[in-house]
């Protein structure tokens, strides 16, 4: 059997802490969608179609592997549409894990089939965040060591 995973998120933009779990997610499942998610609580810099495209862009020339999607409403419904068992989440710092914990006790409610797997983001990623990012770039910061090559571009394309 596959053993295919989610990993979700906002992704406004995705960043270089995005990309370290990513990169070693596809190492341990058989396929991993990275799924942009469109909550509307959240008031997004990029549309849906277009943070879809970024990272699709970011991993032209590496997919293997890797599938780039969207989802709307709940994550369990969209794994259960992708015949995904796993959910794969990244974590940074102790802050994340109490919401991190009752996301995936919420997600294990409603499916106990499904499991999620935990990450820790590499040290040097640890601060990072997309509000970080364009928060830095609004005011004309460098953040070229903190996102991959392309989504300076489409910072540049959105925000000059
Ligand atoms: N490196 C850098 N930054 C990271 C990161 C990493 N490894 N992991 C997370 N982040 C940042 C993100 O950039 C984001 O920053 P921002 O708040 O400044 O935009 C922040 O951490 C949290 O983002 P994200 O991981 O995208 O989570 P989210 O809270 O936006 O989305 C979903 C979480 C989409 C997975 C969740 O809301 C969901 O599943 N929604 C569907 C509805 C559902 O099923 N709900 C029931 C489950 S409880």
């Amino acid at each position: 059997m596959k053993r295919i995973a989610v990993y979700p998120g906002s992704f406004d933009p995705l960043t270089l802490g995005h990309v370290n779990i990513i990169m070693r997610g596809r190492e341990i499942f058989d396929k991993l969608i990275v799924a942009v998610s469109s909550t509307i609580a959240k008031d997004y810099l990029f549309t849906i179609s277009e943070r879809v495209e970024i990272i699709k862009d970011v991993f032209k020339k590496n997919n293997a592997k890797i599938e780039v999607d969207f989802f709307e409403g709940l994550l369990i419904d969209y794994l259960h549409r992708k015949g995904a068992s796993s959910i794969l989440r990244g974590i940074r710092t102790v802050s994340d894990f109490e919401y991190e914990y009752q996301m995936a006790l919420a997600n294990k409610k409603l499916d106990e089939s499904v499991e999620t797997v935990f990450m820790m983001t590499e040290g040097e990623y640890s601060y990072l965040s997309s509000t970080v990012i364009k928060e830095i770039f609004k005011f004309g910061g460098d953040v070229s060591n903190m996102v991959p090559k392309a989504v300076v571009s489409y910072l540049v394309k959105k925000l000059k």
